[in-house]
């Protein structure tokens, strides 16, 4: 039986509500970029999870709010998570200031690094958030080789794979390395739900292929509710899930991209992480190393169990608009691929 503090939370979680062995606190959870837009709310929406015992919270000492501040603040929440704070230096490596924060951590999520502003790609952030991402990254490998780590940092096509790659030539398993697209399956669900009239939290609909552009491939076919939508409306809706981040970078006039959306997704992410790691498989549509296409990296339904990712599963039935929708997807990879270097593949 759920516990009142989180019966109190119930609503911000009932679309992936516990199995009762969350009961204990047991999980130790890392944000990095913690004081950021996604990091606070994210951290925040971790720390009420009833199953986490501590949650660090890692930003660089210049961050716009002092990490242990935003350790401070989230430590008087009713809830069992201790919050500790890690302030790190930007110009010294992550691998010889993060002991402490990431030693022992079942999951890092990492939405470290800088956000689009209107008219840029995702793609175009890749040179500065590389470099943030492989420290934190390199510093997981040394301390919590063991743990998930959730990529949220853009591009997640293109910065998954360079650190899925990094593990593997440290010996890590690449597997642990997984980008974060619940966004995607979060707004598809969302949209859905407003042209149909029904209540988002019966609609579950996969969203396959990667984080970016043509790639972002919504499957309305395999859910039931937005089955029933009729075939001539389904362009506009999958064109309005591929440019959801669009929309919101737009609407925030250069002052950053989606972050409140994004910590809500991250934490149903992260949840659903913890979960399996309780010994509940479940399962969500993430961007992995893959053999279930062509492409080296792609995103579909994956199982997570005791040690993180436990099976992934193939792209299932799609109707013939979908068909051309993956074919697309994987035309514009394989061309990204082609004009990038081995440093960068799976971009689009
Ligand atoms: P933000 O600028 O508000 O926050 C980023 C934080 O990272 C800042 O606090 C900054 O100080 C910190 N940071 C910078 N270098 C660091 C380092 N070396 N170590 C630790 N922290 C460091 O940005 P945001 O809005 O939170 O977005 C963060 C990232 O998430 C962006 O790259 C954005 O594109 C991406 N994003 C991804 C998705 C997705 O669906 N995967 C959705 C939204 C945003
Ligand atoms: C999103 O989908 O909202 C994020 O990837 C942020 C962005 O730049 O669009």
């Amino acid at each position: 039986s759920l516990s009142r503090s989180f019966q109190r939370a119930a609503p911000l979680f009932s679309r992936y509500a516990p199995a009762a062995s969350f009961s204990t606190a047991q999980f130790k959870v890392c944000i990095n970029g913690g004081a950021g837009g996604i990091g606070q709310p994210l951290t925040m929406l971790m720390a009420m999870n009833e199953s986490v015992k501590e949650v660090s919270v890692q930003d660089v000492s210049m961050a716009a709010v002092p990490p242990a501040g935003v350790a401070a603040d989230l430590g008087h929440l009713e809830f069992p998570s201790k919050v500790v704070g890690y302030a790190t230096d930007p110009k010294v490596p992550a691998t010889e200031q993060l002991e402490a924060c990431l030693t022992g951590c079942n999951l890092v999520l990492i939405p470290a690094g800088m956000p689009r502003k209107p008219g840029m790609t995702r793609d175009d952030l890749f040179n500065i958030n590389a470099d943030i991402a492989k420290g934190v990254v390199e510093a997981c490998a040394k301390f919590c080789p063991e743990a998930v780590v959730g990529i949220i940092v853009n591009p997640v096509n293109s910065i998954v794979p360079a650190m899925a790659e990094l593990y593997k030539k440290k010996g890590l398993d690449p597997l642990k390395i997984v980008g974060v697209t619940s966004l995607d399956i979060v707004r598809a669900n969302k949209f859905v739900a407003e042209i149909t009239g029904k209540s988002p939290a019966d609609i579950e609909v996969p969203v396959i292929g990667g984080h970016a552009g043509v790639t972002i491939m919504p499957v309305f076919s395999q859910d039931p509710i937005s089955a029933t939508i009729s075939a001539d409306k389904i362009p506009a809706l999958d064109k309005r899930t591929q440019d959801g981040g669009t929309e919101v970078v737009e609407a925030k006039a250069g002052k950053g991209s989606a972050t409140l959306s994004m910590a809500y997704s991250g934490a149903r992410f992260g949840n659903k992480v913890l979960k399996g790691m309780a010994g509940t498989p479940t399962d969500e549509c993430a961007y992995v190393a893959s053999t279930v296409t062509d492409l080296p990296y792609f995103s579909s339904k994956v199982t997570f169990g005791k040690t993180g990712v436990e099976k992934i599963h193939p792209v299932g039935a799609l109707n013939s608009y979908e068909e051309g929708r993956l074919k697309e997807a994987q035309r514009s990879t394989r061309a990204w691929n082609t004009s990038q270097g081995s440093e960068r593949n799976s971009g689009a």
